[in-house]
This record gives structure tokens, sequence and C-alpha cells, in this order.
């Protein structure tokens, strides 16, 4: 028998030379003497595949990463055998794959490498589970930088850190904590200002070494698997994201509602309680849309019930709640409570649908009920029975949003936090232990919840939120970064985190704003909202332990302040869900670091605080105690500070003033930022009219504002509007082009047009090419007009 020291002595192991090779369409394999096969696909022009097996065969092929909607075609293919290396040729890249060792270089059309192995890939065998540990090297060259890779709490550039993807219950995490709740085994690379990207799509624990253990070399490797990873070719940072999010995917609108403002806390109860919360916001008159009922909602913490003593009537307090404009939004955990007497147990019990360990028992694990087991969402009989139990909460009672957490799966009072090793999965048909299904298991329980939830709010949206999640799981919901805490350091976390999620295909996200775990002080609390309503998720949740975390929590003067900028959120409504359509659209990340926004300039690549909310606004957080201002970058173009239109050129650092009822906040010169009146929630009021804040600027500049019904799907049959507008400006004159799409008749019939930073006094207007009088146009002062909404072309000319 081979012993465990023989095993460790055969260490790493090696593909040696090619001995065949084989193109078949868009694939390319090539066997090495020892047993090695690459397969090599080609996806696009600029996205290929890369995968290895040892001992010449490949695994199935499976990923619940991968989207159904993948664009895939390419111009050229050329595959040629040349001395040292074969070498492929696609229009956007050339793959060099060395004949005597298997190892790849990836050039541009430039001849600039991207990509060069180091060791390149290699394996080890794993004694004690079979199969192998798979390993990539790659030279890391200096000046290179490395962002992305979902939720680390870790600066934006991961140069010089060791990351590890293993979905994890992180209670009151730290920065630089690893592992956290998500999986998102995905980095962008950005060498001499070019960007790519890596995604090694595997489920198993995988590990990123962004040369922390050796200067000149990044490595990933995970505990089983295979070595399978895509390469997305740039140039520019938004092509590698949108590469990236095309391959997993992306979500389907939300209801309009869901991007408002949500309260939560663990736990709003009695009944009367939930009541009083959601009557205070209506009498303050601070907007909100939904509120959150955590697990005491149920009874002793059994899914799918309720604790009649709470709520003695829940669709009465639920039905009520919504005529008062308040959606309801329940918790789901996935650990069943042990009980013979409760029927989701008893189903569970008599289709098999609960996972096992190695030998056959069932697994089980401490939750809040108390001893639990867990049904294996890897199945999909399983996913259809769980999908089907939302029925009577949605369909019955009126919830209209469901929260999964503790998907990790949390498991309390273990070392591991998590299901044992051992414990069995389908995996669609796949079977295989924990070590494989871990980092997948949150996301197949949100996307049973996703199915269910959008059957039964059929024919409107579903809003289901998860903690747990890997590559792709964007598709099916929102997301939250956990169990935070109330510190001016996480504060930072929580913009940091929003911005790698988002570029890492993940924009619909938000932080529990003020902390889930211990009690912010006022400034703190109105710090982090000031932040939050830029992030596309926006929900206040506490442990509730600590005292209230409510808007009016901290005295009247962080009341109004928190009031006004939860006021913007609700103005800037149309521009969010704008950036929403571009994310699905066209991949867009709705929040963007300052190296995406401008990769050329080496000043943004270490920046962590400022960043782009869609393409209009540079947003800085302030992240201290006491500030009355703080440094900040501009990166290129102008900037109008939103509070008092004045402009700053990009290029600098500079101190800005920002008192406690200020965010640093810029508007990019040409924007035009749409927005609705403040509503106390979506749809309290028909909007009467479209406001636009137009930034002049000397040349052009695009926007757009996209509109819908805000709920249901028939913005999928072409019944939606997209503004596009055109400014152009110039010394003496402005002229704002409009392009429409689709056939969604807007409620409102004008638009007001607001102009900041107009060089010159209005003199003549034309509208469609006709001098219209002011009367009739209605100019208000100087800088605001009111034209008809469907108008292709405003020309105003100084006087
Ligand atoms: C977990 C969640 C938290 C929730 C609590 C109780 O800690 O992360 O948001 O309030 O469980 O359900």
């Amino acid at each position: 028998m081979i012993t465990n020291t023989e095993i460790a002595k055969i260490g790493n192991q090696y593909p040696n030379h090619i001995v065949d090779f084989k193109h078949e369409n868009d694939k390319i394999f090539f066997t090495t003497q020892n047993g090695v096969i690459l397969e090599i696909t080609i996806l696009r022009d600029s996205a290929i595949r890369l995968r290895y097996a040892t001992e010449h065969v490949f695994e199935p092929d499976f990923s619940y990463a991968i989207s159904d909607d993948v664009s895939l075609g390419y111009n050229s293919l050329t595959v040629k055998e040349e001395i040292p290396e074969y070498v492929i040729t696609t229009s956007k890249i050339k793959v060099y794959v060395n004949k005597s060792n298997l190892k790849i270089q990836i050039e541009d059309m430039d001849d600039v490498i991207l990509s060069e192995d180091e060791l390149g890939f290699h394996w080890e065998e794993n004694y004690d589970y079979g199969g192998n540990i798979v390993k990539m090297s790659k030279v890391c060259h200096s000046g290179e930088s490395y962002y992305g890779m979902g939720d680390k709490a870790s600066h934006t550039n991961l140069k010089g850190k060791r990351v590890n993807n293993w979905v994890t219950d992180s209670y009151a995490y730290g920065k630089d904590q690893e592992p956290l709740y998500k999986a998102i085994p995905f980095y962008i690379g950005l060498k001499e200002n070019i960007a790519y990207g890596v995604f090694f799509d595997n489920s198993f624990s995988t590990y990123f070494d962004f040369a922390n253990e050796k200067r000149n070399v990044t490595s990933f490797w995970a505990d089983g698997g295979e070595m399978n990873y895509y390469f997305f070719y740039g140039p520019e940072m938004k092509q590698v994201v949108e590469a990236y999010t095309d391959l997993t995917g992306v979500p389907e609108l939300p209801p309009l509602w869901a991007l408002g403002f949500h309260q939560s806390k663990w736990s709003y109860y009695p009944e009367k309680r939930v009541k009083e919360i959601a009557a205070t916001f209506r009498k303050l008159q601070i907007p909100c849309d939904a509120i959150y009922l955590d697990i005491d909602y149920m009874e002793g913490f059994r899914c799918f019930t309720w604790n009649n003593r709470h709520f003695p009537n829940p669709k009465k307090m639920i039905a009520e709640l919504e005529e008062d404009g308040f959606k309801t939004v329940t918790m789901i955990d996935p650990g069943i409570k042990i009980d013979r007497e409760y029927w989701v147990y008893q189903q569970a019990m008599d289709n098999g649908f609960f996972c096992r360990r190695a030998d056959g028992p069932h697994f089980k694990g401490k939750v809040w009920p108390g001893e639990c087991k867990f049904p294996d969402f890897t199945n999909p009989e399983v996913r259809e029975w769980w999908g089907g139990l939302y029925k009577e909460m949605i369909s019955d009672m009126g919830v209209k949003g469901v929260w999964n957490d503790m998907n990790e799966p949390a498991v309390m009072e273990v070392p591991t936090k998590t299901a044992n090793l051992d414990v069995r999965h389908d995996y669609d048909g796949h079977p295989c232990s924990h070590r494989k299904a871990h980092n997948i298991y949150g996301m197949q329980m949100v996307r049973a919840t996703y199915d269910g939830v959008k059957k039964y709010m059929f024919p409107l949206r579903p809003f289901v939120l998860t903690r747990a999640a890997y590559s792709g799981t964007q598709r099916y919901c929102a997301t939250w970064t956990g169990d935070n805490v109330a510190t001016w350091e996480h504060l930072w976390i929580a913009n940091v985190q929003m911005q790698r999620m988002c570029m890492s295909g993940y924009s619909f996200v938000g932080s529990d704003i003020g902390g889930f775990a211990e009690q912010p002080n006022g400034e703190l609390f109105a710090r982090w909202m000031q932040l939050a309503i830029f992030h596309p998720f926006c929900r206040v949740h506490s442990s509730g332990d600590h005292g209230d975390q409510e808007p009016w929590s901290f005295g009247e003067e962080i009341t109004d302040i928190v009031k006004s900028y939860i006021e913007l959120r609700y103005q800037l409504l149309p521009y969010i869900y704008t950036l929403f359509y571009k994310y699905i659209k066209n991949g867009m990340p709705m929040i963007q670091s300052l190296v995406f926004y401008d990769q050329e300039d080496t000043q943004t690549h270490f920046r962590t605080d400022e960043f782009l909310f869609g393409e209009h606004f540079l947003v800085c957080p302030v992240q201290e105690p006491n500030a009355q201002g703080r440094r900040m970058y501009f990166p290129k173009g102008k900037w109008y500070n939103f509070w008092n239109d004045e402009v700053t050129e990009g290029g600098f650092e500079k101190w800005v003033p920002a008192e406690l009822d200020r965010i640093p906040l810029f508007v990019k010169e040409g924007a035009m930022v749409p927005k609705y009146p403040v509503q106390q929630y979506v749809g309290e009021k028909e909007i009467e009219e479209l406001q636009i804040d137009v930034y002049y600027k000397e040349g052009i500049e695009n926007s757009s504002v996209y509109e819908d019904q805000q709920d249901g799907y028939d913005y999928k049959k072409g019944r939606y509007s997209l503004r596009k507008f055109r400014l152009r400006g110039k010394e003496n004159e402005l002229i704002i082009q409009q392009f429409k799409d689709g056939n969604f008749i807007t409620p409102y019939e004008k638009i007001r047009m607001t102009f900041h930073g107009l060089p010159f006094k209005i003199g003549t207007i034309e509208l469609d090419n006709e001098i219209v009088d002011f009367k009739e146009i209605k100019l208000n002062g100087d800088n605001t007009v009111e034209v008809s909404k469907d108008f292709t072309e405003l020309h105003i000319i100084g006087k």
C-alpha cells in the first residue's frame, strides 16, 4: 500500500510534452505524454476557456455558475503548429501552447503578454479524498494590479493578498478577514494599463495568491475538481466585467420598490411593534418601501410557520401594511427543525429530501430552532418542493419578498461553522460530497426560493435576498454583506465590498446600514446612510440587542439628515433604475471603482474610497468621526459639486468640505440626471413631470432614462421607455437631442429641465426647430424650462 509519506514525496506533478493535438470547431485539445489533456474552447474572440484533465479523463462538464444565455461566436480562429509551440489566434488574442511542457502564454495583437504561466498547471494527488488538488501559477509582472473577487473586506487592489473562497458565516468579521460569505473566484488583472480577467469556475474551496507568497507569482488552486478557468481579454476593464457578467448572467429587473429604502431589525415583533415602526415612518414622512420580519415571526424558528401570539393575523397585518405602502419581507433559513409534528419536516422526511452523511444517516446541525436537518438543494426535485413551500406565504398571506439567510449553510457550535465535509449531495445528478457542494449550497437554496417566489408573485416581479453566494447567484437575487459591525472601519469595508461586488458581476448589493453588531452613534449612522443611498440595495438592519436603529433613533439633527438622504434616494430612483437596466442589458456594474472609470490613470490603481455611482455621480464617503471634510481624488473630467455647482477639474487630489449633513458628491459635466418627486413609497404618487438636472458641458455627453411599469413583465414585450439624450454644449448654446426607444407611455407629459453651470443667459429657445415663446415653455428664473416629453431637439441660445 502506498503510504502518506510516499504520497507527500510524489508532491506536485506537471504535464510533460505534447503527443497529440486535435482541433474540433471551437475546441482545441492537447494531450501530453503523461496523460494531461488541455481543452481550450473559444467562446468569443476575447473570451476563452481552459480546462485540464489528468490521466486522460475529464469529469462530466457541469457548472452552476454559467448562464443559459451566454453570447458565443467569434470572427476568426486559426491554429498553427510552430517550432516550440502551437499558436491559437483569434481576432483579439494569441495563445501560445508550449509543446514541451504545456505552458501557456496569452498576448494581445500588439504582442503584449497578458498572461504567462509560471509553473502553469500542476497538481497534487489528494490522498485523503481522491482526485487532485489542482493548481495554476502565473507570472505577476511588476506594476500589475488585481481587482474583483466578490465580498473580500480588503483594499480594492488585491496585489499582495491571499484570499480563500469558502462561504462562511462570519459574524462581526474584520478588515482582511478570510473567508467571508461569498465565493466569487473571478479577478480582473491590469497590466500595462490593459485589463484581462480570470474566472476559476471551481466550486471547491479555492485560493488565490496575488503576489503574496512570491513577489512575482500569482497563483490559484482548489481542494478538488478541475483546473477550469476562463480568460477574458479587455483591453478595458469594462469589457472584462461585461464578459464575466455575460458568462455568469444577470437578474431580471427588480420591482422598483425594491430599489427604495428598506427597514429591518432582528426582530420586529409583535405585530403592534411592526405597525408602530411603519406608522412612525409615515408620521415623520421618511420614505420607506419595505419592512422585514426576521426569525422571530416564526413559531419556534420553524420555517413557513407563524407565531400566533405575536402575529395573530399575519394576512391582515400584511394587507394593512401594504395599504400604507409597505411591502413585507420574511426570512427563511435552510435548517428545518427536527420535529415529527412539523409538516415541512415530515414532507422532507417522507420524500428523502434531507442531506445524508457518507454512510447514510442524515446530517444534523444546530441552528436557531435547535437540531435541524438540511434539504439537499442541489437536487432538482428538492428545489421544486422548496419553491412550492412559498405558495401560502406569497399567494395567500401577501408577503412580497423573501430573505434567505444562514445558507452557507451556517451551523452552530461546531468549529467548522458548517456541514461536515462528508455530507452527500446530488449536485444535479453528479453526486459528490460537501467539499464540492458547499460553495454552491446557498446559491441552490436561493435559486429554489427565487423560482417559487417568482411563480407565486406572478404577474408581479419577485424580490429575493441571499447571504451566501457563488458566481452566478446574481441571476436570482439581491445580496447583502452579512453581519458587519457598527464601527468606522466597517463603513470603509462596506464601501470597498460594494465596489468589489459590483465589479464582480453582482450589482444588487448592500450592507447592513449602521452596522449589524453593536450600536452606532448618530454620526456614524448618518455617515453610513449618506454612503448607502448610493448602494443598489439600501437597507438598515441590526441585531437589535443594542438599542434602536431606525432613522429617528439618534435625535432630531440626525433624523433630519438621514431623512434628507433617503429623500434624495427616492428622487434619484429613475437614475438608479436606469443603472439597473444598464447592468442587466450590458453587464455594466452599477458602482465602479475609480480604476474602472480610468484605468490609464495610475493614480486610480490604489484608490479605495472614491467611486462612481453609475456613469455620472462621483461619491466619496466620510469615514472618520468629527470630520468637516476630507481629501479626495478627482479622476479625469470636470465635476460639479452636487451641493453648490462649483466645478472641479479632474486629475488632482483636493480637500472637500463635508459637514455632518454633507457627503462629498459630484456630478460629471454634461450629465442629465433624471429625478422623481420625493414619495413616501414607490407608487405613492403619479409622476406628473420628469425632472432632469442638466449639467452644462462644452462638448458632448450622453445620458439616458429607462422607465416602465415599475413591476410586472410587460417590459420584456417592449413596453418600456428608454430616452437617450445627447447633450452638446458650445460657448453660447446648448443642444439636447432626444432619441426614444420602447413603447411604454410614461404617465407624465412634461419634462422639466434645470440647467446647472450655463455660462450664458438664455436668450432664445428653439424646440424641434421652432422658436418658442417663453410663456409656452415656462421659463422659471433663468435656468428651468418645461418642455413636452416628446421633443426631439431642444436648442438653447445665449443672449
Ligand atoms: C444572521 C443574519 C442576520 C439575522 C440573524 C437572525 O446573523 O446575518 O441578518 O438578523 O441571523 O436571523
